[in-house]
């Protein structure tokens, strides 16, 4: 099987950033599917929380990106000849216009991109059109709760690689090793798991996970389900007793080369917080050895090698691939998503 071709999609909501990272009168620009993106958050004259908003990181002016200049928590403003735009991408103000000039600002725009803002974790569309769906929201999550613990990393390959190498059992063992965890010979388990379709995407049915010691400081016989969903999405429920942890994994193109991977925690456990620098430490650590593998794959895909993906350990990465072909087809036919996951055990040693 050679490399696919990279598609990234685009009508699909991406995860940006957590809404922690933008206060209100701020703003953050980020580069997104190979789009410069200026991400902002109001300052109401009420003092309310505000909206975060998005518009294209370019001025239609002259073309100077937007996030070098200012942002009063209402408008942003040009550096280099002060056009000021709304969140809706609106202009509304050129200072060198004279009275009586003839000339339509409301004509000016910048282009808009539809976000939302949910639990905490901003959802960005960059597709041609309005979004026809809304983001994936997080099973059994309180529409009020706010992630504890985030971390993001940049991985210097293409989104398809780094969300093949998140989904892929067979590394755990050989990547994941460290004091703490695994460590001593690989010693190799046979694993038998249940898999279903779910929302554009598969979703590993709820099973009790094998006791690691992360699981063992939560106490309770855990449970934990864990779901995939295009483009990029990884969401996993550990369900301990009445309390639960959102573990939600995000990978998001930066552009072709470049993919940025976003790991956040939720909890409903309040003490689970004195462990912060601890998960802190332990994120960081497992997601870096996710990245530096993907960096020496890099070392040889230079060369465009045919790759493989053998069963059943690869599966969930052919379901990917499928997945986002059919949902690319889908778009292009107008016509509906047909999940052709089938409900299945996937058998491997890891
Ligand atoms: S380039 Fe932005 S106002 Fe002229
Ligand atoms: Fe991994």
């Amino acid at each position: 099987m050679t490399a696919a071709p990279l598609i990234l999609l685009k009508d699909i909501w991406y995860f940006a950033l957590p809404g922690a990272a933008l206060k209100p009168g701020g703003t953050k620009a980020k580069i997104l599917l190979g789009e410069p993106v200026l991400f902002g958050r109001t300052k109401p004259k009420d003092g309310g929380p505000g909206d975060v908003f998005a518009v294209r990181d370019i001025c239609p002016h002259r073309g100077v990106p937007l996030s070098e200049g200012s942002f009063d928590g209402q408008e942003v403003q040009c550096p280099y000849h002060g056009w000021k735009f709304g969140p809706s991408g609106q202009c509304t103000h050129i200072p060198s216009l004279v009275e009586g000039q003839d000339f339509d600002i409301a004509k000016i725009k910048v282009r808009r991109y539809p976000v939302r803002e949910q639990n905490g974790l901003v959802w960005i569309w960059m597709g041609k059109d309005e979004p026809d769906q809304e983001p994936p929201g997080l099973p059994e999550l309180p529409a009020d709760l706010r992630p504890t613990l985030t971390k993001a990393m940049l991985f210097p390959c293409n989104m398809d690689h780094a969300v093949v190498g998140l989904m892929d059992p067979a590394h755990v063992p050989f990547i994941h090793r460290s004091w703490y965890w695994r460590t001593g010979p690989i010693k190799l388990k046979t694993k038998a798991k249940e898999f279903g379709p779910s929302p554009y995407g598969f979703t590993m049915k709820r099973h009790k996970p094998a006791i690691t010691l992360a699981y063992r400081i939560l106490g309770a016989a855990p449970e934990t389900e864990i779901s995939f969903r295009l483009p990029g999405v990884r969401i996993e429920h550990i369900r301990i007793g009445a309390n639960s942890v959102w573990n939600f994994t995000a990978v998001t193109p930066i552009d072709d080369t470049q993919t940025e991977v976003s790991n956040l925690f939720f909890w409903t456990t309040p003490w689970l917080g004195l462990l912060k620098p601890i998960a802190l430490f332990v994120m960081d650590h497992f997601l870096g050895q996710d990245r530096d593998i993907l960096i020496r794959q890099q070392r040889g895909l230079k060369y465009d090698p045919t790759l493989m993906l053998i069963r059943d350990t690869d599966t969930q990465a052919r379901w990917y691939y499928q997945l986002k072909n059919e949902y690319l087809r889908a778009r292009e036919e107008g016509r509906p998503f047909v999940n052709a996951v089938k409900d299945t055990v996937l058998r491997w040693r890891s």
